[in-house]
């Protein structure tokens, strides 16, 4: 039996996975965010680790026997977040999320201070990243930056509250811009120029290698008689992959979650920050992928489904299991500015081309439409750094939607797959990560895919139409940008 957490944002989700790989139980527990200031996006680490214990009793209280039985322990995380950690240990402040835009100064900052930087790290400096935030620290908060003895990303922070050690993996750490990622070590000139060194920073293992073991007491109160070990685990986008068993070169997916990731592994470090694609490792060893991240994806119709005052289901109920026709009206889904390709915290949402006509379900249709073309983005730049994609799986809460799934397929002229669990999660993959670690099988053997519902085709016509409207969409930012900023 296996245990995979996933330390996500809007919840920490735990599933136990048996050796056969099917999911016997799950438990999920809540969390919120804390916006002290626009653009702000925090939460208190104590919060995460409450919430793992809950999510963890819930499923004793419901498996206690599975539980007890566990041999290893995942842990999948949302990337990028900032934990600070003084000599003891404590937490120094709340930490300062993925999707926190307060230090655009401070990227700036950093390209300048590390001109190597886009080569070193594989990626630009992007705001929601974690070496810029600790520049804003020091420059902001300087009594806390002086106090500061170790920074963890959200995973290892609780990995840390787990087995008692300081631990972080590859493709994690990726999302750091402290990495190397061609070498998959941290980088001395990085941390040097966020005044830091490899002492501020927790050892690194691959993610499918032992980081730990649990501590004893906590193995106790969930009935284990040996501490089981504890995986490197995954950022939760590679955890995902993990889960679909996208491992070999080329292997794709979209995922339609809150924020929106379009995947591709590769068998090599292949960088293109200029197109803002993310180029990082996985968390098998000697493989590496490159992502597209939009910021708003599933959350832009959950944006939506507010002000229109529907359930997402109601909205999209009468729209059918495929678009006829693109809608008249276009929507930019920039709610909390967009990350590939634009790199842009300050640009904001819009709707475009508007009439008397226009319905609720015009609106509707144009939201999913606009995510749409934000992920048409990501493709083009993922191009632009040499990839080139025949098909992919869908995942996340959105893949619900056969509806949006079909508008995904004709925007990008790609064979989208419809996959059985599609919602299943980082927490799938951080189970697998927890059996390879504790077993020492090899990535092929237990990173199988998912059993597809149904692979749903491009229609030329619509692919056509949409290219017309795709064309507009991208005229419209630059347009938006001028007069707003
Ligand atoms: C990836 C990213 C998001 C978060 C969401 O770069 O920022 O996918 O990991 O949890």
């Amino acid at each position: 039996m296996f245990l995979g957490l996933d330390i996500g944002t809007s919840a920490i989700k735990a599933v136990l996975v048996d050796d056969a790989q099917s999911v016997v139980a799950t438990a999920e527990t809540p969390l919120a965010i804390s916006r002290p200031q626009p653009g702000f996006s925090e939460q208190n680490p104590e919060d995460w680790w409450q919430a793992t214990l809950s999510s963890i009793d819930k499923l004793k209280a419901e498996k206690p026997q599975a539980l007890a039985a566990v041999r290893g322990v995942g842990l999948s995380g949302q990337m990028h977040g900032a934990v600070l950690l003084d000599k003891a240990g404590a937490v120094l402040r709340p930490a300062i999320l993925w999707n926190d835009g307060r230090s655009s100064a401070e990227c700036r900052e950093l390209e300048e201070r590390f001109p190597a930087l886009h080569r070193v790290a594989g990626n630009l400096a992007f705001p929601g990243f974690t070496a810029p935030k600790l520049l804003w620290v020091r420059k902001h908060e300087p009594e806390i930056f002086a106090r500061m003895a170790k920074v963890l990303l959200p995973k290892a922070y609780v990995g840390y509250r787990l087995t008692g050690e300081m631990v972080e993996e590859m493709s994690d750490a990726s999302g750091t811009l402290w990495l190397d990622v061609a070498r998959r070590d941290w980088s001395d000139e990085a941390l040097a120029a966020t005044y830091m060194s490899r002492e501020n920073m927790p050892r690194l293992v691959e993610g499918s290698a032992a980081a730990g073991r649990l501590m004893p007491e906590l193995a106790a109160r969930w009935g284990m008689t040996t501490p089981p070990v504890l995986a490197g685990g995954a950022g939760d986008n590679a955890a995902g992959a993990i889960g679909l068993g996208a491992i070999k070169a080329g292997n794709a997916f979209v995922s339609l979650g809150t924020s929106g990731v379009l995947w591709a592994t590769t068998d090599r470090y292949a960088p293109n920050p200029e197109s803002s694609v993310h180029a990082f490792c996985h968390a098998i060893p000697a493989t590496w992928h490159q992502m597209g991240v939009i910021l708003s994806a599933a959350s832009a119709l959950g944006w939506w489904s507010n002000v229109a005052q529907q359930t997402p289901g109601d909205l999209l109920a009468p729209l059918g299991a495929a678009p006829q026709a693109p809608s008249k009206a276009i929507f930019l889904p920039y709610l909390s500015g967009e990350r590939t390709p634009h790199n842009d915290t300050k640009i904001r949402a819009t709707f475009a081309e508007l009439d008397h006509d226009a319905t609720r379900e015009t609106m509707t249709q144009a939201v999913l439409e606009g995510v749409a073309f934000a992920f048409k983005d990501c493709l083009d730049a993922l191009g632009a750094a040499g990839t080139r994609l025949s098909e992919a799986d869908v995942i996340g809460g959105g893949s619900r939607s056969r509806f949006w799934i079909a508008v995904l397929a004709s925007v990008l002229g790609l064979p989208l797959n419809r996959i059985e669990d599609g919602e299943r999660g980082g927490a799938f993959g951080a189970a697998r990560l927890a059996r390879m670690a504790a077993t020492g099988e090899a990535p092929a053997d237990i990173c199988l895919p998912p059993r597809r519902i149904e692979t749903i085709e491009p229609d030329p016509a619509l692919q056509q139409a949409y290219a017309e409207r795709h064309a507009l969409y991208r005229a419209l930012y630059p347009a938006l940008k001028g007069v707003t900023s």
